[in-house]
Order: structure tokens, then C-alpha cells, then sequence
């Protein structure tokens, strides 16, 4: 099969890139705090507005010597197989698309609030009318009913964090058009859930899993955590595993969580931590961690007796500028980026290379031609999205007289619906219809 170097950014952006990081990496030290007190409180933009209660029961970082991640630069030496003979549907741009988008607030009633822009009274829409268009190929418009079709007598899962719920909620707004899934599941937190589609005999779930490895998070209802999380680096999470065998479909990712302040536990020892200062455990970095689970995800599935068709999605950009999400930054950009107008970030470069990497030597194992496993490598593409995101807008109106005393949190991680992420879908049909 023909191979492609998936990231075609030319070499002088790549020794651009090489500068940047440099300079970067001088930094880091310094950044290092701000960016560490981000991310340990990441998963309060996870369920609500109490949630984005900060976390300060965790003692601040006193002295950060070390940078968490091995710094050389990431290298995109990944080759991955094409979709198609001939397109490479995470190579392109964002065109103008007058048509906008297939729902909206009114059509779709399960938009989650913080996500629901329109609702929230986000005033500027250009940011609706954009499709993405793979480079060598058309990619037509998600089809409900044609999916639909594929789906019967089936179950689809998608296993990951709030991004992935993101991701379903798009998703069941596209179905809507042709059918509503009746919810059949919930958990307490609504993290996990799962829709019936009785015309289609059809099953959808999402299922909470932010590390995909087992692990003890301690926050109680509103997301403030109490203690340091516990991640079993060499056990998976019950939660997903123990359900894979009923699924033919699993779009599954990593992610963000990896970030926070955590002890790795193998074999039940402890064997480092990220960011734990005080504790006398030593920092091995989150990319540490993040590989042993990515291969370990990916060994249970190609290893399982269950050959589920699965899309393995790689990591999804913030788009945070002036600050972090806990330092003022924000997101108020109305258009896409052009693909020389902005450079992935650190840690999602990193993360990405950890993911193609595994994926890679997943690929070449036996046990991995029994399954499809493709990689949705929607990165880039959502990388171009600044203008994506809910920003202050993940609350109902922000800027209404009642709310003026009310602090304004940006939420420039997760995506406004209906919005770019419908595109995913886009994506996520074409490969399905194509293999
Ligand atoms: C949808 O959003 C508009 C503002 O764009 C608002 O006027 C309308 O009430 C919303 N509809 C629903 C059902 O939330
Ligand atoms: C779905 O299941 C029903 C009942 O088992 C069966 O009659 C039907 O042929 C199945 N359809 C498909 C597309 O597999
Ligand atoms: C629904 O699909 C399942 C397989 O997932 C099948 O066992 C069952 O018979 C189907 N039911 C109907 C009513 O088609
Ligand atoms: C927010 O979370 C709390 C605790 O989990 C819950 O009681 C409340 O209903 C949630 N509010 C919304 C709007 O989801
Ligand atoms: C830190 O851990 C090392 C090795 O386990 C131990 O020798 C040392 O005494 C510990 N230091 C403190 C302050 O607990
Ligand atoms: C975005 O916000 C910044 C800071 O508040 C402001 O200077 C800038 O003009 C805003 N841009 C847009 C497009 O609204
Ligand atoms: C990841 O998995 C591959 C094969 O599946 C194995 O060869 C490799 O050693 C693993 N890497 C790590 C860091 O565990």
C-alpha cells in the first residue's frame, strides 16, 4: 500500500519550528508552572459551572527543576496508510461553504449548554459556514441515512473524555435529521451514556474514560479535586473493557488528563509521578505515561477476541491565546487559520508523536490485520479552528447584566455545535464508506 508522510508542512516550516522550540524549551522552566496550574485543574471545564471551581486544595508547585518531557524534537517520521488510493483526508484546508450547518440550537435539542453557542448568544456566525476540504479528494457531506443503514443491528462506542462526548453530541445532532436516539443509559454525572436508534436497531454510547488506564481520580460532584490521581499504567479501565465485546464500532482517544498532577503506579509500585512536588517521587513526565496507555489501548484492542472496526483519534488542540484557561487567555478569532499561520502546539506535538508512533508499531503486529484500525488523525485540521470554540460563550450569555459580577471563563478546548467538529463526522463517514 502506498505510504504518505502525513504531515506535509515543508521543511522550512519544520526548521521554523525547530527555532521556535529551542527558544521554547529555553522557556519552558519558566512556563512550566503557569502551564502545570492549568492543566492539574483541566477536568473543571468537564461537567459544569460549579465545576470550574479551582482547585486549590493541591498545594502549588514549590520549585519545578525539570520540564516534563524529553526534549527533542518531535519528528514526523510516522508514515500512514492512505484512506484511499489517492487522498489523504487530514491534508487540506477550510473553504467557504455557504450551506452552513445541516442543525442548529432548535433542531437539535441535545446540545450540552456550555457548548451551545447560538443558545448562549455568541453573535458572530462565520464561523459556521466552512467545510473542510481534503486536498485531493471531494469529502462529501455525512449522510444520516446512509449511516444509518451501515449501523443496523449494531453498536457504536466512543471512549475517551469530554472531547469525545463533544464529538457524540455532534453526532447525534447530525442523526436527528433522520432519526432521534432515545437515551437508555445514564450515569450519575452524565459522563457516560448511551442512545437507542429503535428504527435502526442501532446503539450509541459514549463512555467516560479520561486516561483509558485504571485510575483513582478524587473529585467529588462539582470536579474539584481532593487528592493526586492514581493511573495504573499497566491495568486498563474496567469501565471500557469489560464492555468492548458488545461493540463493533470504537472511535477511542487520550488526551488532556494526561496533564494533571499524578502518580504512575506498575505492578501496583509506584514508579514516578507527573508533577507531584513534595512527595518525593520522581517526575518521569506525562509522555511517559501516555505512551505505556496509548500501547496498552491499543494492544487490548488488537489483541481482543472482539474485532471491532476502530478509529484511534489523535490528540485535539486547545486554542487558548494570552494566557491559559486559568490566566486569562481566550479565543474570540471569528475565521479559520490558514495552515502557515499557526504551529501545533508542545504538548499536543508531543502527544501526536507518542500516538503515531504506537499506532505504527501497532499497525505492524500480527494480531492488528485481524481488525481495521485507522487512525483519525484530526489534528491539524482542528488545529486551524481558533474560531471553533465556545470561548465566553460556554455560558448563557455572558455579558446580560445579571451575569456582571459573575466571573468569565473562556472554554477554548471543547467546540461550539453546531461547529467544526461536525466535520469529524464528515471525516469519520468517509473512511468508514471507503474501506
Ligand atoms: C437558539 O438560539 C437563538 C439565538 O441564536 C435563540 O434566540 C433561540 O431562543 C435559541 N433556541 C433554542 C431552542 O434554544
Ligand atoms: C438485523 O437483525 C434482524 C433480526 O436479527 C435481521 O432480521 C436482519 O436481517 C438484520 N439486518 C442486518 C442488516 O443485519
Ligand atoms: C438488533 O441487533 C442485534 C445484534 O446487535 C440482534 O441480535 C437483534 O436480533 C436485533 N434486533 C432486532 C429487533 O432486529
Ligand atoms: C452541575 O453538577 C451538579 C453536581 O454534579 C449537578 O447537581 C447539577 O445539576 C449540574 N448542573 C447542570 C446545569 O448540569
Ligand atoms: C526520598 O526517597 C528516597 C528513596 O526512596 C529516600 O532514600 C529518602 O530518604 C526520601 N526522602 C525523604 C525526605 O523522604
Ligand atoms: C479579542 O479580544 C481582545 C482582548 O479583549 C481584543 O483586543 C480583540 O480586539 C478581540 N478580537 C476580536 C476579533 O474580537
Ligand atoms: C509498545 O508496543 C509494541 C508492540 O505492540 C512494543 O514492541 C513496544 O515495546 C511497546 N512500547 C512500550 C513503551 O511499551
Amino acid at each position: 500500500m502506498k505510504a504518505l508522510n502525513n504531515n506535509n508542512v515543508s521543511k522550512k516550516q519544520l526548521s521554523l519550528v525547530f527555532v521556535k522550540f529551542a527558544v521554547c524549551f529555553l522557556l519552558f522552566g519558566l512556563a512550566y508552572r503557569l502551564f502545570l496550574s492549568n492543566f492539574q485543574q483541566f477536568s473543571q471545564i468537564e461537567v459544569n459551572d460549579t465545576a470550574f471551581v479551582p482547585d486549590n486544595t493541591l498545594s502549588p508547585p514549590a520549585t519545578v527543576s525539570q520540564p516534563p518531557v524529553t526534549g527533542d524534537l518531535p519528528e514526523n517520521v510516522v508514515d500512514r496508510t492512505l484512506q484511499n488510493e489517492k487522498c489523504d483526508l487530514f491534508i487540506g484546508d477550510w473553504v467557504p461553504d455557504p450551506s452552513g450547518p445541516v442543525y442548529t440550537n432548535s433542531t437539535c435539542y441535545t446540545i450540552e449548554s456550555h457548548q451551545n453557542c447560538m443558545k448562549n448568544g455568541r453573535p458572530d456566525t462565520d464561523y459556521l459556514y466552512w467545510r473542510w476540504n481534503p486536498r485531493d479528494c471531494e469529502l462529501p457531506r455525512f449522510s444520516p441515512k446512509k449511516f444509518l443503514n451501515l449501523m443496523r443491528n449494531k453498536s457504536f462506542a466512543f471512549i475517551g473524555d469530554s472531547i469525545m462526548r463533544n464529538h457524540v453530541q455532534s453526532l447525534l445532532c447530525i442523526l436527528s435529521q433522520e432519526e432521534q436516539g432515545d437515551e437508555v443509559y445514564h450515569d450519575k454525572q452524565f459522563k457516560s451514556r448511551r442512545w437507542y436508534f429503535p428504527t435502526h436497531n442501532f446503539t450509541l454510547s459514549v463512555v467516560w474514560s479520561p486516561f483509558l488506564a485504571k485510575s483513582t481520580i478524587f473529585e467529588d460532584d462539582d470536579g474539584v479535586s481532593t487528592d493526586i490521581i492514581q493511573l495504573h499504567l499497566d491495568k486498563l479501565d474496567d469501565d471500557w473493557t469489560r464492555q468492548f465485546d458488545s461493540f463493533d464500532y470504537v472511535v477511542i482517544a487520550g488526551g488532556k488528563w494526561y496533564l494533571k498532577s499524578t502518580i504512575y503506579y506498575e505492578n501496583d509500585k509506584i514508579v514516578g509521578c507527573h508533577y507531584c512536588p513534595g512527595k518525593n517521587i520522581t517526575e518521569v513526565g506525562f509522555d511517559y505515561a501516555y505512551r505505556k496507555a496509548m500501547n496498552s489501548t491499543m494492544k487490548f484492542i488488537t489483541s481482543s477476541k472482539n474485532k471491532a472496526y476502530t478509529f484511534f483519534r489523535t490528540t485535539t488542540p486547545d486554542h487558548f491565546e494570552n494566557g491559559e484557561w486559568n490566566t486569562g487567555g481566550y479565543c474570540n478569532r471569528t475565521g479559520p487559520f490558514k495552515q502557515d499561520e499557526v504551529d501545533i502546539g508542545y504538548v499536543d506535538e508531543v502527544m501526536r508523536k507518542i500516538e503515531l508512533e504506537e499506532f505504527e508499531s501497532i499497525s505492524r503486529t500480527e494480531s492488528a490485520d485481524r481488525l481495521t484500525m485507522k487512525l483519525f488523525d484530526t489534528t491539524f485540521l482542528s488545529l486551524l479552528r481558533p474560531d471553533g470554540h465556545p470561548g465566553v460563550y460556554r455560558q448563557y450569555q455572558p455579558f446580560a447584566k445579571e451575569n456582571m459580577n459573575k466571573k468569565i471563563q473562556n472554554d477554548c478546548l471543547h467546540w461550539c455545535l453546531p461547529g467544526p467538529i461536525d466535520s469529524w463526522n464528515d471525516v469519520m463517514m468517509e473512511m468508514l464508506f471507503t474501506s
